[in-house]
């Protein structure tokens, strides 16, 4: 099992989103943290680390794995003032990003059942990391799509 991702402080690192999951979502206007050499595309528009995608001007529907490491909150911060978009973490639900971003902000969180495999920049999919995963809806219309996706796994909605 290959868990270095997950320890990484490395911002650069690319695991990749399976399209297969992005696709159950609907359709995003941008990624604001897309690889360089990306195998495939989640959203019409597309940030790099060459753009710095989180100083940008976000528009629209937002699809957002942000990368790993100690700004995490920053891009779930920007996502939650957006108000409309789905981010992507690990399920470490006690953490300062979760508690500053999710628990009272977003709309619905979906807990993700097993492991994502996360693909590699390659297109080639890689091992499963050492921490589960959830799905953070942040406006009305994205928890819907996250509660209507069919992803297997435990829908909240936080908003009740
Ligand atoms: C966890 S990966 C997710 C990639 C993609 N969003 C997905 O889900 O398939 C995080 C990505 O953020 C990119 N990245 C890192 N710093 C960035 C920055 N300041 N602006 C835009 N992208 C950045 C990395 O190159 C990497 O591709």
């Amino acid at each position: 099992m290959d868990t270095s991702f997950e320890r990484s402080v490395n911002t650069k690192v690319e695991w990749l989103t399976p399209p297969e999951l992005v696709k159950k979502l609907g359709v995003f206007d941008l990624d604001p943290c897309s690889p360089i050499n990306a195998p495939f595309l989640h959203a019409k528009s597309n940030f790099t680390i060459e753009d710095n995608g989180l100083n940008k001007e976000w528009f629209g529907r937002i699809y957002c794995n942000p990368p790993y490491g100690n700004e995490m909150h920053l891009w779930l911060s920007k996502l939650k003032k957006h108000g409309n978009g789905i981010a992507l973490i690990f399920a470490r639900t006690e953490t300062r990003c979760f508690f500053e971003n999710v628990w009272n902000d977003a709309d619905a969180v979906l807990f993700v059942k097993g492991r994502i495999r996360f693909y590699h920049v390659s297109g080639l999919q890689g091992g499963t990391p050492g921490a589960p995963s959830v799905f953070i809806a942040y406006g009305k219309e994205n928890a819907k799509a996250l509660k209507e996706s069919g992803i297997a796994g435990r829908y909240l909605d936080l908003k009740l």
